[in-house]
């Protein structure tokens, strides 16, 4: 198996305020992206990581990643990005060579993901699954509604069971084909790469995700992620 990580990292990230793209915002001072960048290289099985870049920022991006360390045995690429987080994964898919057979799909938004989940996932492929996710237990009790305006009060249809549901994060990881495949035939519009796979029948599988593989998210998460780090080093 050869494994290369994708790294969406075309998003505006609108919820967390006016400013830079996401995925270029500073954690302590280095880009979150390189923060995802670093989590995915961290695996050894990782050799390639192509990161998809805001559509006009493919030189900017670039630079930083020439200007960043990166272990040595890592190759990297960077391609513009599309419209949805979906169509900037694909381009990411299609910028692999031909030998790569897994991949990981990596939201720049998890910076901090620990390297034993990362290596859980590829493990986890190597071991036969077309497709797995790191995933959580949920803390709060999740309400299925019928949605209002904002404001409004919303009316509850269904508590889904608790127990049986799981807060799903990334590095989601693929056999390569299956993925593609997903990719050229699921239109509708999703949040994750999994359940496309899903919508093609195929099975997919949940691993113990991490706490620290939260997505950063709102201006609360930038105060959480810059503690997590200082943590690290202390
Ligand atoms: O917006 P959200 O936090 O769900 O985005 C998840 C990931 O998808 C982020 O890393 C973001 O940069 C990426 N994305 C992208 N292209 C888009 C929209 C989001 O690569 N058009």
């Amino acid at each position: 198996t050869r494994t290369a990580a994708v790294i969406p990292a075309a998003g505006r990230g609108v919820r967390l305020g006016p400013g830079a793209p996401k995925a270029l915002r500073a954690l302590n001072g280095t880009p979150m992206l390189i923060h995802a960048v670093r989590a995915m290289a961290a695996s050894r099985a990782v050799s390639l990581v192509v990161v998809v870049a805001p559509p006009d920022g493919a030189p900017e991006v670039k630079n930083l990643l020439d200007t960043h360390a990166l272990p040595e045995r890592t190759d990297y690429r960077v391609v513009p990005g599309g419209e949805t987080r979906q169509e900037s994964v694909r381009l990411g898919l299609e910028a692999l060579p031909d030998d790569i057979t897994a991949v990981l799909v990596h939201d720049a938004a998890r910076p901090l993901v620990p390297v034993d989940t990362v290596d859980a996932v590829v493990e986890a492929v190597r071991d036969g699954a077309v497709a797995v996710v790191p995933a959580v237990p949920l803390a709060d009790t999740v309400k299925q509604v019928e949605p209002r305006e904002k404001g409004e009060a919303e009316p509850v249809l269904a508590t889904p069971d608790r127990a049986t549901l799981r807060a799903v994060q990334t590095p989601q990881g693929f056999d390569r084909d299956t993925l593609v495949r997903a990719h050229a035939t699921v239109t509708d519009n999703v949040t994750d790469d999994a359940s496309m796979v899903e919508q093609l029948g195929e099975p997919v599988v949940v691993v113990p995700g991490h706490e620290e593989a939260f997505k950063v998210t709102r201006p609360l998460d930038l105060v959480l992620a810059e503690a997590v780090l200082a943590r690290r080093r202390a």
